[in-house]
């Protein structure tokens, strides 16, 4: 009965231990530094102010698009998965800690896109 009991009780740690694992997102970027590094690394200058681009239609909307979507198109990039005569060099200069910033503030801004839901 003891052992059974026992048995018990250590499943209920490696379940609770599972749920906090489960819990905790994969290492959000920081917000504010993404919008230092925006400004700092010129993203602004085609992406626009606020993520929504207006200067040129080729220029994507950044602004609440999918954080790691964002930061897959930027590791694409830097190994050359994908190529752009524009992204290839901005990438370039990316540490990986900018990257996963700028998502996390590309992310968190209100986007004039829409998902259409079923
Ligand atoms: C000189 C203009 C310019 C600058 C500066 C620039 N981009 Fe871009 N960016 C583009 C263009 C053009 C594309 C589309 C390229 C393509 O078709 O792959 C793009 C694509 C992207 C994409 C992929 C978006 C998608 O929907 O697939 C991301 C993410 C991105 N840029 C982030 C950045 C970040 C972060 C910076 C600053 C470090 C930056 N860009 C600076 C012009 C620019």
């Amino acid at each position: 009965m003891q052992a059974r009991s026992n048995f018990h009780a250590a499943l209920s740690v490696i379940a609770i231990a599972l749920g906090l694992v489960a819990a905790t997102p994969a290492s959000a970027g920081n917000i504010q530094k993404g919008a230092e590094t925006a400004n700092s690394a010129g993203c602004v200058g085609c992406h626009g102010a606020d993520g929504v681009s207006v200067t040129d239609p080729t220029f994507p909307i950044l602004a609440g698009q999918y954080p790691d979507f964002i930061e897959r198109a930027l590791l694409d990039y830097q190994r050359g998965a994908r190529t752009n005569a524009i992204m290839t060099g901005m990438a370039a200069a990316l540490s990986k800690e900018d990257i996963k910033n700028l998502s996390a503030y590309y992310a968190s801004l209100p986007s004039p896109l829409k998902t259409i839901k079923r």
